[in-house]
């Protein structure tokens, strides 16, 4: 089965199961707290959480589809047989109860016999399923549905792997079942424990994902049991894909094997590879209606063309070789998308290789100039700054015999991609409640003042009844602590600071003194706002920031934090809430 033939059968086959085939949702969604579609329920959602009635929108409670999504926090793993950018995800719904009873065991019954349907061999599916914590007990449930159906090896996982969602911070959500397959021994790293979820090797490959979507997440991060269950099912369609054409990744079936045969280079491999991704992700970015820019979604796309020219000129192709990938990538999906067949593709390509001249030759500067081995800021810098991919930069220092601390490097990025996740308004500060925006300035300082000013921050969020705010931190607040920075942020409203806002250049702003930790996505000229003592001039608080502000703290009355929790591994976040002399 070729790639067409297999998404073909998929939906014909849930067709024929009474299903209604939904067409793929854009790649950019609703809900502006996410940058891109990353999974197939995400149009769902609303459905899914009981919130809105899925027979009156669809006639049907039972749903397959083939969507498009967008993923970027695999981007370093690009290359390897299983990651991509943009990839296709097949699902399978059920949303809430009718006299079908089409839940867990309908889930399990239509994986199987749609695996079986292509050849796949039932002996070599290893499930995985959710096994339990402090308030979501064992999936008995499920793990007796696989024992009747023959399936021997059953691995229990805890939340970090099989209890999926929601894809922002609150949703619905559920345990769930995973079908990996067994590719062979030949991929194996041959230890005794080694199965799905291997640290080792890639010997058992992710294909089916069952989601058993039963929760909530709320607000205060809590699962709250649905009114109704819900089915929620994503198959990787590249890896499926692979599997079933006998070959190790998708650039080896016809999915990508145009573009990689324009490029194929066997000395490297992965850059060839990272090309045909990245390609395949500009033009459904560009389908999409996104320009290349400093932030969000833009941003992706501008790393990604940058990406490609500097992959190809170390693979030695010459200026135009994006063109003729960009062509046979449009061809093989224009029949699926037809919507992709545009000329401003092309164009948005070449304005940014225009662009991306100019600043490599900087970059490419900066690099000779260096004549010590740099730390991984420094290389994550000239990384984000001049879109040099990493091997480059290591490349072009090793003609030197100088390196780079690699391990410091990838600690940068991993805050980066905290922020990619947070998605554009969160990361710049919401511009909805003017008041909280200013306690949240306060809140940044008076963190950095108590706990040391190794705080940075990570993120943002304001709605009109409290800040949110997430920053670098590895351990719980104390009771000390919290008090602490709340007696000195209301010292501070006591004391009656103003605010000022000035527009200056970047680097302006930057040699000023003015906290900035997304320096590279700000536009040449920012605005700078100071609160500060009009009296004896002292600065409390200095920060880039595009959003609006109040002019003097005395229109606020108190400030109060609410609650203080942990986000995700090292970083912290608080719920906060101002008394003011303003009414929302
Ligand atoms: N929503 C589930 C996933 O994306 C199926 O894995």
């Amino acid at each position: 089965m070729n790639s067409k033939e297999l998404r073909k059968h998929f939906l014909k086959f849930f067709e024929n199961n009474g299903h209604k085939i939904v067409p793929s949702s854009s790649l950019l969604p609703t809900d502006p707290s996410v940058l891109f579609t990353t999974a197939g329920m995400q149009q769902f959602s609303p459905y899914l959480a009981g919130k809105k009635d899925v027979l009156a929108d669809f006639d049907s409670r039972h749903l397959a589809s083939c969507q498009k999504c967008f993923r970027t926090d695999d981007i370093e793993e690009i290359g390897d047989d299983t990651h991509h950018t943009f990839f296709e995800m097949l699902g399978n719904w059920s949303i809430g109860q009718d006299d079908s009873g089409y839940f867990k065991e309908g889930a399990i019954d239509y994986a199987l016999e749609f695996l079986e349907s292509i050849g796949l061999d039932k002996s070599r599916m290893h499930i995985t399923v959710f096994s339990g914590n402090d308030t979501i007990s064992k999936d008995e449930e499920a793990i007796a549905l696989w024992k009747q159906r023959g399936i021997i090896s059953i691995k229990e996982c805890d939340a970090k792997d099989n209890f999926w969602g929601p894809v922002s911070e609150t949703g619905p959500c559920g345990p769930c079942s995973e079908i990996h397959y067994d590719r062979g021994e030949s991929f194996g790293c041959g230890r005794s424990d080694c199965g799905p979820n291997c640290d080792y090797c890639k010997r058992y490959v992710e294909i089916w994902n069952l989601v058993f979507m039963q929760y909530f997440k709320n607000e205060a991060g809590e699962y709250e049991l649905l009114n109704q269950t819900n089915i929620d099912t994503g198959i990787g369609f590249e890896r499926l894909l692979s599997i079933i054409q006998g070959k190790n990744s998708a650039y080896e079936t016809d999915l990508f094997s145009d573009v990689i045969s324009k490029i194929s280079n066997k000395e490297n491999e992965v850059a060839c590879r990272i090309i045909a991704d990245h390609i395949r992700g500009i033009v459904f970015l560009a389908d999409a209606g996104v320009v290349p820019s400093n932030t969000g979604q833009g941003y992706i796309l501008r790393r990604l063309i940058r990406r490609i020219i500097r992959y190809g000129k170390m693979l030695g192709l010459d200026g135009d070789f994006w063109v003729s990938l960009v062509e046979a990538t449009i061809n093989k999906y224009k029949d699926i998308y037809l919507e992709i067949d545009r000329k401003e593709t092309y164009e948005i390509i070449r304005k940014e290789e225009e662009k991306f001249s100019l600043t490599l030759d900087r970059g490419l500067k900066i690099i000779n100039s260096i004549e010590k081995d740099i730390s991984g800021k420094e290389a994550f810098d000239i990384y984000q700054s001049y879109g040099f991919p990493l091997e480059m930069i290591k490349e072009e220092l090793s003609k030197k015999d100088l390196s780079l601390n690699e391990n410091d490097f990838y600690k940068e990025l991993k805050k980066h991609q905290e922020l990619s996740r947070a998605g554009v308004e969160k990361k710049f500060g919401g511009g909805s409640n003017p008041y909280l925006h200013t306690a949240t300035h306060l809140l940044h300082s008076a963190l950095r003042k108590v706990l040391g000013e190794d705080v940075q921050q990570m993120g943002s969020d304001i709605n009109d009844e409290r800040l949110r705010f997430d920053f670098s931190f590895e351990r719980k607040l104390t009771p000390e602590e919290i008090k602490e920075v709340e007696d000195l942020i209301n010292s501070k409203i006591k004391e009656g600071l103003v605010l000022k806002k000035e527009i200056m250049s970047l680097n302006e702003a930057l040699s000023s003194g003015a906290l900035s930790f997304f320096k590279e996505r700000y536009p040449e000229e920012v605005s700078v706002w100071t609160i500060y003592n009009k009296d004896s001039g002292d600065i409390f608080s200095k920060e880039i920031c595009g959003g609006e502000h109040i002019e003097n703290l005395s229109l606020l009355e108190s400030f109060k934090i609410i609650k203080e929790e942990s986000s995700s591994r090292g970083v912290r976040r608080i719920k906060a809430t101002c008394q003011g002399k303003y009414t929302i």
